[in-house]
């Protein structure tokens, strides 16, 4: 499939819900004699790109993994640039995604980003939440265990008895709820991890795993990766019937 001569055949069985490891920036900019930053915003480009697509493809929500927990590690120079990046898409991009039909919602801790960022993301949700095209969760202050653990501290505070605490419970306290768990997760940049992105959620998720660095991950991949998901059997730990 090639993306300026073909056109794409509509897929029988596109995924819901895709998850996406934005991974390979830095490794995209080093190549391409740029910045970590340049690499992020290129990253964030191909992701604006990637959602038109999603659009296009049927895929209704999609999952960002814009910024971990441990992405705290960073220098302070990078985790100040990436949270500008999310604060100039707030303040620039989103009036344009909102007007094709994207609802944006967050995924993780907002308290620990400055409060500047903090109200944007809360604004951006707000002025977007009746847009029903394609939902955009971002994964950003993120991390799957801590996920969890916030789940259980408002389940104790909630006082719910052991009895009542089952899956579709704990469901509802993450920061998911409501939502479809991801179907299908894709990483970029070659490495066969989940990195704490999704994991109550990604339980019966189907992996797509590519070499290419994110800012390069186009269209005909992504179509390549939507198809051959369509292609596997499901079976949630059942048998073929
Ligand atoms: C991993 O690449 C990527 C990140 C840690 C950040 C991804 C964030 C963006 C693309 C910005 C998204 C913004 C919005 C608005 C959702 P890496 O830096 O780990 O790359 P490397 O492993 O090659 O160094």
């Amino acid at each position: 499939m090639n993306e300026l001569t073909d056109s794409f055949p509509l897929l029988e069985y596109p995924p819901q819900h895709v998850g996406i490891i934005m991974d390979g920036n830095g490794r995209w900019a080093e190549a391409n004699g740029k910045s970590r930053y340049q690499g992020h915003q290129a990253g964030t480009d191909n992701l604006e790109r990637l959602l038109d697509d999603s659009i296009e493809f049927g895929v209704k929500m999609i999952t960002a993994y814009a910024f971990s927990t441990e992405n705290w590690r960073r220098s302070t120079i990078e985790i100040k640039g990436l949270m500008k990046i999310l604060e100039r898409v707030i303040d620039n991009r989103l009036v344009e995604l909102s007007r094709k039909g994207v609802q944006l919602r967050h995924l993780g801790d907002l308290e620990k980003l400055e409060s500047t960022l903090r109200k944007k993301i809360l604004q951006g949700i707000e002025s977007t939440r009746h847009n029903e095209k394609l939902i955009l969760n971002v994964a950003f202050n993120y991390g799957g265990r801590s996920e969890i653990v916030q789940a259980v501290q408002r389940v104790i505070q909630d006082k719910i008895p052991p009895e009542q605490i089952t899956e579709e419970l704990l469901s509802r306290y993450m920061y998911t709820a409501g939502s479809p768990d991801p179907d299908l997760i894709i990483r970029t940049s070659g490495e066969f991890r989940t990195s704490n992105f999704l994991i109550w959620q990604a339980a019966y998720a189907e992996y797509y795993v590519t070499p290419t660095y994110w800012p390069d991950f186009n269209k005909t991949e992504y179509y390549r990766a939507l198809s051959e998901f369509g292609k596997r059997d499901r079976r949630y730990g059942g048998r073929k019937g």
